[in-house]
């Protein structure tokens, strides 16, 4: 199993399970999680979700291996589905990073309402060094929340950055000791148990307004496009087989 699900004392838990591949996400796994995220919003008894990974690893993003095999259609690829159910969650969504969380696992905690990071872990947006572009509206997120120059780090250079570098960044809610992580995330969810769930549904409506969806949907749409043709590109195939034979990319020639 690649996507686990448990619910428990009103938190809907889904964790990503697959630490031979470091939780990188395939078109399988994005169904699971679109799926999964839907469940917790039908389901009354749940009041908050809790999206983790396994110790060591939140996850390596997507898997580069789906880049190579499926690189059409991607407003109809799961990866679209999972996000949209994560950006259309109504109830929190708190983020425990047990590790490394590199491109869609650092843009999804842009989407996420609480986001503690272990100390051990690194993040990091590395679209460009695989001939890529940002997604999901992390282009215009990351600048709004963090400012350009910051942005610009984190995107163009795509270099990794530590828990603490989030929180300064107002990306994340706090660093803690790995061992901590999920627990401390787990004692935020359940404090939703106490509180009201129309209130929280309406707040979190009302604190998502500085980000209209008509804008959000346009620029996905935007980065979409570009990301779509990039995957496609010499450059993307270069860096993805670099990965694949362990080597550094030759981006010389281009
Ligand atoms: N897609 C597919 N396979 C991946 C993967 C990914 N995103 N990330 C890791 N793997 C695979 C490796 O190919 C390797 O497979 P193998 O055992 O069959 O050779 C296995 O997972 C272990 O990865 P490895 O790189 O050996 O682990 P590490 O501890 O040295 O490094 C990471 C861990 C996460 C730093 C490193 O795997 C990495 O940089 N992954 C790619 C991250 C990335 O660029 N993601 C896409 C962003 S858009």
């Amino acid at each position: 199993m690649t996507i686990k699900t448990a619910t428990l004392n009103g938190v809907a838990t889904i964790e990503i399970a697959r630490p031979e591949k470091k939780n990188a996400i395939t078109q399988a796994m994005y169904g699971q999680l679109a799926a999964a995220l839907d469940a917790a919003r039908e389901d009354k008894a749940v009041r908050a979700v809790l999206l983790t990974g396994q110790p060591g690893i939140f996850t390596s993003g997507n898997d580069i291996d789906d880049f190579v095999k499926r690189p059409a259609s991607l407003e109809q690829s799961p990866s679209f589905t999972f996000m949209k159910a994560l950006m259309g969650c109504d109830k929190p969504v708190i983020a425990a990073v047990t590790g490394a969380a590199i491109g869609i696992g650092t843009t999804m905690l842009l989407h996420c309402d609480f986001v503690y990071v272990s100390d051990e872990a690194r993040l990091a947006m590395p679209f460009v060094s695989l001939g890529l572009v940002p997604e999901f509206a992390s282009s215009l997120i990351a600048p709004q929340l963090m400012g350009n120059v910051r942005a610009a780090e984190k995107l163009l250079l795509g270099d990794p950055f530590t828990g603490a570098d989030a929180v300064e960044c107002g990306i994340a809610s706090a660093v803690l000791p790995a061992s901590e992580v999920v627990k401390h995330a787990r004692r935020i969810a359940e404090r939703f148990n106490a509180l009201p769930p129309n209130a929280v549904r309406e707040t979190k409506r009302l604190l998502r307004r500085g980000r209209p969806a008509a804008l959000l949907e346009e620029t996905i749409a935007i980065e979409g496009k570009a990301f779509g043709a990039c995957l496609q590109s010499p450059e993307a195939k270069e860096a993805f087989s670099a990965f694949f034979e362990k080597r550094k990319p030759d981006f010389s020639k281009f």
